[in-house]
């Protein structure tokens, strides 16, 4: 296919995925993602929610709270709008955003803008995006470039192969990818996270990245189904025998946290405080949320986006002040039991926490 069929295939299909996230039913049916199995054991004493500190830290610079925004969008006009609403809503909140797959710029350069926000607010966090199985068709050179031209302070590489493999123009060929971003990861200025995208990472990949990368971000089961999202968009039903196919977040969490030393993100289905308060309680440095954002600024634009997130991190701090747990680091020293299911298989996969 040409280079400019390539691109236009690429746009168009970011544009079929926002439409179907917004207008389709795209989130695991059965499975969900066990945070609901993890119990905290309230401290002694009532706290004031305005005195919970849950100030962070990323990249050196001070964010309001460990909570991000994931990456969705770029490559089109409307997906230019979209960033750039959430990054004055992020930027207002003191949190970090991620952009979605730059591939769209890779193939066509003219559409870098639509991943430079930082021009509309400023001081922002900004995760740039690449999909793992891109990575061997650019080199470290041409990646730095696409990070620096929109001023990007980490890049998340996504690794989505149950999404490729339902995907119609899918590419499932991840060979070298494992190579390709430890390489990646040793010679370009920006820190690396592996993401996935709501299918979970398991403690056999995480280890292989331990001390390689800064930071694996879970993106687990339990939220959006990218499998289901490219069912929609695949002619064949085979895409619903895998929708809830994925290692559900909080399992996931604690699957990375046992072998990776770096950063544990939290993501893939957090859609409330208490989500995120247990993902902290557990061990996870970050926590991050996807499609409810989208729908925000959908419906609200910038300011939508500000509220919905606004809400987010006040609930947090409720919800800490609730159990008696004033700051970041005494909740992650919090004590924590588990319910069945979730208990049994910590066990059988050897994971303590
Ligand atoms: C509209 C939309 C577009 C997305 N595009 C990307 C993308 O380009 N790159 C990526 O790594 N993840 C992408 N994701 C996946 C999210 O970052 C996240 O991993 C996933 O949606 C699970 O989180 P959630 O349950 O909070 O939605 C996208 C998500 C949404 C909702």
């Amino acid at each position: 296919m040409p280079d400019e069929a390539v691109a236009r295939e690429t746009q168009d299909r970011k544009m079929q995925h926002i439409n179907i996230i917004i207008n389709e039913d795209t989130q695991y049916k059965e499975k969900t993602t066990m945070l609901e199995l993890v119990d905290i054991k309230p401290k002694k004493g009532k706290i004031d929610p305005n005195s919970v500190d849950i100030e962070a830290s990323l990249v050196g610079k001070k964010i309001s709270s460990p909570i991000f925004i994931s990456g969705m969008t770029g490559g089109h006009p409307v997906a230019m709008e979209i960033n750039k609403n959430i990054a004055i809503a992020a930027s207002k909140l003191k949190i970090p955003m991620g952009v979605g797959s730059q591939r769209a710029m890779l193939e066509n350069e003219a559409l870098a803008y639509t991943y430079d926000v930082k021009k509309f607010a400023s001081p922002l966090i900004l995760i740039g995006n690449m999909g793992a199985n891109r990575l061997p068709k650019y080199d470290n050179k041409r990646i730095q470039k696409m990070l620096d031209s929109v001023k990007a302070d980490l890049i998340a590489i996504h690794t989505n192969p149950g999404q490729e493999s339902v995907q119609p123009e899918g590419d499932i060929d991840f060979r070298g990818v494992y190579e390709r971003i430890v390489d990646l990861a040793k010679s370009i200025k920006q820190p690396v996270i592996v993401k996935e995208v709501g299918n979970g990472i398991s403690k056999e990949i995480a280890k292989m990245f331990n001390k390689k990368v800064f930071a694996i971000d879970v993106q687990g089961a339990g939220g959006t189904t990218w499998i289901g999202v490219e069912t929609f968009r695949s002619k064949g039903s085979y895409g619903n025998a895998f929708w809830d196919w994925g290692i559900p977040t909080a399992l996931s969490v604690l699957e990375a946290k046992s072998e990776f030393k770096g950063q544990v993100w939290s993501s893939g289905g957090i859609r409330n405080p208490i989500d995120i308060v247990k993902s902290i309680a557990i061990g996870a440095d970050m926590c991050g949320i996807a499609k409810p954002v989208i729908v925000a600024e959908r419906k609200g634009g910038s300011e939508g986006v500000y509220n919905f997130m606004n809400d987010m991190i006040n609930g947090v701090k409720n919800e800490m002040a609730a159990l008696g747990f004033s700051s970041i680091k005494e909740l992650k020293n919090a004590k924590i039991s588990f319910k069945e299911p979730l208990k049994s298989i910590l066990k059988d996969r050897k994971i303590r926490l």
